[in-house]
């Protein structure tokens, strides 16, 4: 197993390329499935999360072509991937399969959409507590599925296909906004969906759907209408950046030093984190090439922030705040709100040297003078990015073991902040 070594105590100084964004391009190689044609995707990252659904799809009959890279391209720049979704050769997606990433769960909304049934393993995923499929399903029966639970698997029918609905979700969730926006694009007559996550991927989404055909309104709001049309024909679509690796890199900044730009960084996508960071007493300034993060020598100040659907503080960048806080001169308080149990980054924290006291669903931080490298384990995707940018910080030797988490969600991570001058790097086996 791969683990990652760094020398705490550089700063970081440079460009930070930021890739196509995780979170968007999994629902959008999902929704290939809705179409015969060929969707084409652009800015795609090459990630393990990616691999992992290629995987998925190809057990559909999904054929997948990742064009290699062309001349004068740089290693940065993301894929681009033709999709096509021809024959659907089988409506099962087995739970070795499935298990490995919760997301791949959400092919159970184009399947049963397009071919009228599907049967898809209860999901995996990040091990951040329970986290149920039931308003995924809730939306599902609404459009007119019957669903029916057995030996692990949720099997979803339709043979006389989908009807428009109005869907009200009692709680903000992206995977349900995404699952209904897909299955009510095919479905016959208009869906309202309320309550609807307004998170950025969703308009991505969205605005792919519409370039294949369908006719969605209001993406980005929490009303959204979407007209069923018969049948979704190919497009060629680029993934937008991604704000939660573009907020990481701030604070990856902050918390080490130095001037960075965040290349293709959008600060509409993440102004709530941006303005936390601003907050600490971090400089941020929009160019017309991205996101310049700098901070020389002043300390953080401490911050009060709870997560929130966007545009409130993302759950995917708790821990990296945490992990920030932790050299505020100060006490902080983080509160998590969408996920229970995602603080499994704390007690590797404190291994750090940090002081971190727990009660519920709320976090304390006192900022200490110093951190000390440590070895640590990495338990989920955001957490292990956390442990990365305290040790950054820390002095001496930091081996995040266990990295096979970042990979799946992070490109190439150790070489963008090598690039910019961190001692890091990875240790193979
Ligand atoms: C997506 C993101 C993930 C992010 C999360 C919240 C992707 C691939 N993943 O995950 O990175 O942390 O949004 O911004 O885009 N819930 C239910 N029943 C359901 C579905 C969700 O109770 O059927 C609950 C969850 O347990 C959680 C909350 O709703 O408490 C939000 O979850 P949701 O927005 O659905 O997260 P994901 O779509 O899984």
């Amino acid at each position: 197993m791969d683990r990652i070594r760094i020398v705490g105590g550089r700063p970081l100084n440079g460009t930070i390329p930021i890739s196509g964004a995780k979170n968007a391009t999994l629902p959008l190689m999902i929704a290939s499935l809705l179409t015969e044609d060929t969707l084409i995707l652009d800015n795609v990252p090459r990630l393990a999360d990616v691999i992992q659904l290629q995987r998925i799809l190809g057990n559909h009959g999904v054929d997948i072509m990742i064009a290699g890279k062309r001349a004068g391209e740089a290693v940065n720049n993301g894929r681009t991937v033709h999709i096509s979704a021809k024959s659907i050769v089988d409506t099962t997606a087995p739970y070795e399969l499935v298990s490995k990433m919760r997301a791949s769960f959400w092919v159970i909304a184009p399947l049963v959409a397009r071919m009228g049934e599907a049967k898809v393993s209860m999901p995996g995923g990040c091990a951040i507590g329970t986290r149920p499929v039931d308003l995924l399903l809730m939306a599902l029966e609404r459009l007119g599925a019957t669903i029916e639970i057995e030996g692990g698997y949720v099997i979803a029918r339709a043979p006389r296909g989908l009807r428009g609905a109005e869907i009200t979700f009692p709680k903000v969730t992206v995977g349900g906004t995404h699952t209904a926006m897909m299955a009510a694009s095919l479905a016959q007559g208009t869906t309202v969906i309320e309550n609807a996550a307004r998170e950025p991927e969703i308009g991505d989404v969205a605005d792919c759907l519409n370039k294949m055909g369908a006719r969605i309104s209001g993406a980005g709001t929490s009303r959204i209408v979407v007209e069923g049309v018969p049948r979704l024909h190919g497009a060629r679509h680029t993934v937008l950046p991604d704000r939660i690796e573009t907020g990481t890199y701030a604070m990856a900044v902050a918390m080490a030093g130095g001037d960075v730009l965040l290349q293709n960084g959008r600060p509409e996508l993440l102004q709530a984190a941006l303005d936390v960071l601003i907050e600490t007493g971090v400089s941020v300034t929009v160019t017309n090439e991205g996101i310049r993060v700098g901070r020389n020598g002043a300390g953080l100040a401490p911050v009060q922030v709870a997560t929130a659907p966007f545009p409130g503080f993302p759950t995917d960048l708790q821990a990296q705040l945490m992990a920030l806080m932790t050299r505020a001169r100060g006490v902080s308080r983080i509160t998590e709100t969408i996920f229970e149990n995602r603080f499994m980054h704390v007690q590797e924290l404190v291994r750090l040297g940090a002081h971190i006291h727990l009660d519920g669903e709320t976090a304390t931080i006192e900022g200490v003078d110093r951190l000390k490298g440590a070895p640590v384990m990495a338990t989920d995707l955001r957490a292990s990015v956390s442990l990365v940018i305290a040790a950054l910080a820390a002095e001496g030797e930091t081996i995040v073991n266990r990295v096979y988490h970042l990979d799946r969600g992070f490109e190439r991570l150790e070489e963008k902040l090598a690039a910019c001058g961190a001692a890091i790097e990875r240790i193979s086996g």
